[in-house]
């Protein structure tokens, strides 16, 4: 629709909008149910924008146009809160709980009084203003008497709802809760700060409390703040329910979130069984929780129990272990992982941090320990939330050694002795040591034997560290030299170097048993496939998708480890840099040693095939020497030596006025002659110009010159098939001649149906057109590559 129509039209769409976008934040934040995609949320958004723009009457605060965040403001009002925000007590073990209660039992003279327990946020509290349903205000704690009005704030955060859902609700109605952020949010917001270069939060309550005191609401908006209700301030011209679980149930219905994790239990026995169910879910749940909340349910005996100074008799607050603690810095160690990057981690005086016991914290990386300015022997105070990996979040500067020297990255591999050595990105430290470093060598050994690369199950890290500490794996490749005895040779090593007590026979059988499965495991990964080999490689910049791609469009790793660098340009989504990677990886002698000792040791690649016709298309001079990155080479100059010169060889013997003749202007010319001057460079050429005439031959040519036995034919594939990707099909049936086309028409050869498959094979019965399965596609292929 466009925002051409009249003001009724538009008013009604607006409208209709507002409901449906409101209602989309409802199942979002209340009901943890989402039904609408997030580009649909934001087509509708945009399209009511639009709508407000036309209609300037139609604006209104309330809108879901406004959670973006109105302009700034100076300062921030006091509010007065009529009713006081009160504190909790707080109760650190299982006695203060019991008497808790007890003084509850005693005063209300009931047996096991009924409590609602909610857990406790590490946020900020807040107090929502609703007249006639609008939200009107907003305020945060302050001293619980007077607090900040941070309304234009709150308007940005998406679960406080701007209207109240339903009908019947009270004239006025302050509600109260906890604005926190995510976890999540809190993850990704220091994660980009530390790539920007900006500051860190250090906790997610700081990452809530800061959000909501920016005075350009703009920035709260972008900040992903949560919100849950827990409790009711004012209330006017309207009667509660007696319960306050009830109330949260009411507070729900009318479009607050309340935390799923709420329930009702009675006595001190349901208050310590919630506790430790909550303690045990804690690390799981998205967001910090510090503790549990206990409130009586019953507002009549809430009235009755009253207050002590600033808090409830009827409420407290049971709080967790601490997630900060402080220790000493003890030392900080380098890592080095499997490219050879090396990271900075903190030694740590241990110290017990929410129940665990922490003796390393991560430190990212030198910028970071810079920006922290953490020197040895400071002392620090440690955070471990949920699964994050214990850190760092500040130093305490009052104990510091006045003459604690700054960190500095050290300048040689704490491993092998190789230089460490700056990336140009300026954040990246790497040891230069690559497979000569046994951190790297190990590194490289776990990721190869790894479940997504050649899967070996049961060699597990501590096989890792002690096969190569005593000397049984120098490479990968030694894997599949190892024999029963090494392993048990290398055991019996092991414990004899830990002082372990010698086995007995029983545990001996137990010793040759695993070592049986680790061989069996080994040998069992030596049929792979050339995706995982490559992968298992641990080449730099080269992921799962990435081997994959090599893999199906070279189809043989004898092409592979032998094609100059600019060549693996010529797969679509590989750049300069993988490009690079890859070629200096089979550069290197030790690599191709390497791979020469894994097929000598019987790793079969089971799927080789060859090149896809595609990677002809591409495949010229020209093009190449635009791969090659060559200074003030651009296409138009390419083609105009590939024309004149038309081999690699004819080029590298021409002199530089040659160039000129082919059409290159002067400035070109040089560059280029001053690049083959480098002998790296003309050697790269000459590498080059091999692989394209032996690409030429390997390569089945495309469907003009073909002479494959599906010459000229198109197939189409559809449904799933099992023993092999659509992918891989296509590019096996294009290696025999075919055109795979996408959809199906008389002109269509045949369609290969796979499992589920739908309209495509429909049309094919329908045309009349041959229809293949699976097995038949397998037969096909056997037969004829
Ligand atoms: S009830 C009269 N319930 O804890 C009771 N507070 O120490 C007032 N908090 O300022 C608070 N989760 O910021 C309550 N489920 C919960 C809570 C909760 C977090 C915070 C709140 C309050 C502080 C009290």
């Amino acid at each position: 629709m466009t925002p051409n129509k009249t003001a009724d039209q538009a008013a009604q769409r607006a409208a209709a909008l507002r409901a449906q976008l409101e209602d989309a934040n409802y199942r979002y934040y209340v009901l943890d149910d989402p039904t609408l995609a997030d580009a649909d949320y934001d087509r509708l958004l945009r399209e009511l924008e639009a709508l407000e723009a036309a209609h300037p009457e139609l604006a209104s605060v309330d809108s879901p146009t406004q959670r973006v965040g109105s302009s700034p403001s100076g300062q921030f009002d006091e509010v007065r809160h009529a009713v006081p925000m009160l504190s909790l007590g707080n109760a650190f073990s299982d006695e203060e709980v019991a008497d808790f209660v007890r003084k509850i039992v005693e005063r209300l003279d009931v047996e096991a009084p009924e409590f609602s327990v909610e857990p406790k946020l590490d946020g900020l509290a807040i107090s929502l203003r609703y007249e006639g349903g609008h939200f009107v205000q907003g305020a945060t704690r302050g001293d619980g008497a007077t607090g900040e009005d941070v309304t234009a704030n709150l308007r940005t955060v998406k679960a406080i709802p701007m209207k109240l859902r339903g009908e019947g609700w009270p004239p006025v109605l302050e509600v109260r809760g906890e604005v926190y952020m995510p976890l999540a949010a809190f993850k990704a917001y220091n994660e980009k700060a530390l790539r920007d270069g900006g500051k860190v939060l250090a906790n997610p309550r700081n990452g809530a409390a800061g959000s909501l005191r920016q005075l350009d609401p703009r920035i709260t908006a972008q900040r992903p703040l949560a919100f849950y209700a827990y409790a009711v301030g004012v209330v006017e011209g309207y009667e509660l329910p007696p319960s306050h679980s009830a109330t949260l149930q009411q507070l729900r219905e009318w479009g607050f979130p309340v935390s799923a994790e709420s329930g009702v239990v009675a006595g001190t026995e349901g208050l310590l069984g919630y506790y430790r169910q909550m303690g045990a879910k804690r690390d799981a749940l998205p967001f910090d929780i510090d503790g549990v909340v206990y409130k009586l349910d019953d507002y009549a005996g809430q009235r009755e129990m009253g207050f002590v100074s600033r808090a409830p008799r009827w409420a407290i607050a049971h709080k967790f272990p601490a997630q900060e603690q402080s220790t000493v810095l003890e030392g900080i160690d380098i890592q080095i992982g499997r490219t050879g990057a090396a990271t900075p981690v903190a030694r740590l005086r241990p110290v017990q941090v929410a129940g665990v016991v922490v003796t390393n914290a991560t430190l990212h990386n030198a910028d970071q320990i810079a920006r922290l300015d953490v020197r040895i022997g400071d002392t620090v105070i440690v955070r471990r939330a949920g699964d994050v990996i214990p850190e760092i979040v500040r130093v305490v500067p009052e104990y510091r050694d006045p003459h604690a020297p700054e960190w500095r990255m050290p300048e040689v591999c704490p491993v092998c002795g190789s230089e460490i050595v700056r990336e140009e990105d300026g954040v990246v430290w790497r040891c230069s040591g690559e497979l000569t470093c046994a951190a790297q060598r190990k590194e490289a050994i776990r990721h190869f034997a790894s479940r997504r690369a050649m899967d070996i199950e049961g060699l597990g890290d501590r096989y890792i560290e002690d096969l190569s500490d005593l000397g049984y794996l120098q490479s990968v490749a030694d894997l599949y030299k190892l024999e029963l005895a090494d392993l048990l040779e290398m055991k019996r090593r092991a414990d004899e170097r830990d002082g372990t007590t010698p086995e007995t026979v029983k545990a001996g059988k137990v010793a040759t048993k695993w070592a049986d499965n680790l061989l069996e495991a080994i040998d069992h990964s030596r049929n792979t496939t050339l995706e995982r080999f490559l992968f298992a490689l641990g080449i730099q910049h080269v992921g799962e998708s990435t081997a994959k791609a090599l893999a199906l469009w070279f189809g043989e790793l004898e092409l592979v480890r032998r094609l100059p660098w600019p060549l693996f340009k010529r797969v679509p989504d590989i750049g300069g840099e993988v490009a690079r990677s890859l070629g200096h990886f089979f550069d290197q002698p030790g690599n191709q040693q390497v791979i020469d000792d894994l097929l000598q040791r019987e790793v079969k690649i089971g799927d080789a095939h060859p090149p896809t016709p595609k990677l002809r298309e591409g495949l010229n001079l020209a093009t190449l020497l635009v791969d090659m990155e060559i200074p003030k080479v651009t296409k138009i100059r390419a083609d105009q030596l590939a024309t004149a010169f038309g081999d690699a060889h004819k080029l590298l013997d021409a002199p530089e006025h040659a160039y000129i003749t082919a059409g290159l202007p002067a400035d070109s010319a040089q560059a280029l002659a001053s690049w083959l001057s480098v002998d790296e460079n003309a050697q790269l050429l000459t590498r080059v110009g091999e692989a394209l005439a032996q690409l030429d031959a390997l390569t089945p040519a495309a469907s003009a010159t073909a002479s494959g036995p599906l010459d000229g034919q198109t197939a189409v594939l559809t449904g799933t098939l099992t023993a092999l990707t659509r992918d891989e099909a296509k590019v096996r049936l294009e290696a025999l001649g075919a055109k795979v086309a996408g959809s199906v028409s008389k002109k269509t050869a045949f369609v290969v149906a796979g499992e589920a498959a739908g309209s495509k094979l429909d049309k094919a019965q329908e045309l009349g057109v041959e229809v293949w399965d699976e097995a038949r596609l397998l037969a096909f292929l056997a037969e004829n590559e």
